[in-house]
């Protein structure tokens, strides 16, 4: 019997259909990103007051804790530490914001392991940017108990689930499971989230590209001349242009939707012998949403992001994500054909 398309999914009923996808799953999947769609609507409500931050005192009223306001960075990182540490389902997690793997509070070790990045681009707050919150899930590797570094340093092929909460004109959570890309809009009045953005394809050719050109003279010569390449017409296509927000949430969503293609290379002065983002946090979760979507995701000496091995939690990356012809196009200059 074909299903009914509904109207009005939320993102709670949306996790459970996806856990039947797999009749051998406990639930605890299902669990763990509830409670992260919980922590995403706590810093949403946060970000939406941080504008407001001077002028709180004035009409009397504090932040949803009832704290003084804290750097946005943190309590983000604080608030989905918390949800998470006590969840049950995860054994240990990294963060972007810490130094070290932090472990499940004793009693409450689970199947899952979560890296995340708490706030990206966070330095555009003040400003009114988006800014979001991108995490990455895989199975622990270690039998049980509180887990240990190993259990994060897996590659990005093996993740479960993956995706971001984006702090925007409105707050929308895009997340995959491995079958297919959804994306769900905060309705604020009630405090959920519906399905808004079924099954996101990002356009397989796009016109547009992200990078911080400001780096351009220092450039390795595969990029210069790919970037080169789309500023000028060939065969009767146009020109690209460029969109650079400087907020790899924003920028990679934004792709998403519209079709593009963001570069944040390695280069030959500025010390980013990696580039600048990070495996664990900002690549590899984004790689397995770019591929659920149709896109591709590699490095500027054309490994595929997913496959990477990690080494270390914070280990940067040189990453090149977006439209599958864009990524397909970049990958021929930096082979130097
Ligand atoms: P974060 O705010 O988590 O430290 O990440 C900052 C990142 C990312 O959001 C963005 O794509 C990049 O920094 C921009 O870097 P440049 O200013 O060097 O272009
Ligand atoms: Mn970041
Ligand atoms: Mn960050």
């Amino acid at each position: 019997m074909a299903l009914v398309k509904r109207k009005g999914i939320t993102i709670s009923r949306q996790i459970m259909d996806d856990q039947l996808l797999h009749p051998e799953a406990t639930g605890a999947l299902t669990g763990l990103l509830s409670d992260l769609v919980v922590a995403g609507k706590i810093i949403s409500a946060e970000v939406n007051m941080a504008g407001l931050a001077d002028i709180l005192g004035q009409s009397g009223r504090t932040n949803i804790q009832g704290e003084s306001v804290q750097k946005l960075d943190v309590f983000a990182n604080q608030t989905i530490k918390r949800r998470m540490e006590q969840c049950g389902h995860i054994c240990v997690m990294a963060s972007e914001e810490e130094e070290d793997p932090i472990p499940a509070l004793p009693g409450y070790e689970g199947n899952y392991t979560i890296a995340f990045d708490p706030l990206d681009g966070s330095t555009n707050i003040d400003v009114n940017v988006s800014v979001g919150t991108i995490f990455s899930i895989h199975r622990r590797t270690s039998a049980n108990g509180q887990g240990v570094v190993t259990d994060l340093l897996q590659p990005g092929s093996k993740q479960v689930a993956a995706g971001y909460i984006i702090y925007g004109s409105s707050t929308m959570m895009v997340y995959t499971t491995g079958s297919g890309v959804h994306g769900f809009t905060l309705d604020p009045s009630v405090g959920e989230f519906f399905l808004s953005h079924p099954n996101m394809r990002i356009p397989e050719a796009s016109l547009y590209y992200s990078v911080n050109e400001a780096y351009s003279p220092h450039w390795f010569d595969g990029i210069r001349d790919f970037i080169n390449h789309l500023k000028t017409e060939d065969k009767g296509r146009k020109p690209y242009s460029a969109r650079y927000i400087g907020s790899l949430v924003s920028d990679f969503h934004r792709n998403l939707v519209k079709g593009g293609i963001f570069l944040y290379p390695r280069d030959k002065k500025s010390g980013k012998a990696e580039g600048k983002l990070r495996l664990l946090y900002e690549a590899a979760p984004l790689a397995m949403v770019v591929e659920q979507a149709g896109g591709r995701a590699i490095t500027d000496d054309g490994r595929r992001i997913l496959d990477i091995e990690p080494r270390d939690l914070h280990q940067r990356v040189p990453l090149i994500i977006g439209s599958k012809q864009d990524v397909d196009m970049a990958e021929q200059f930096l082979r130097g054909e």
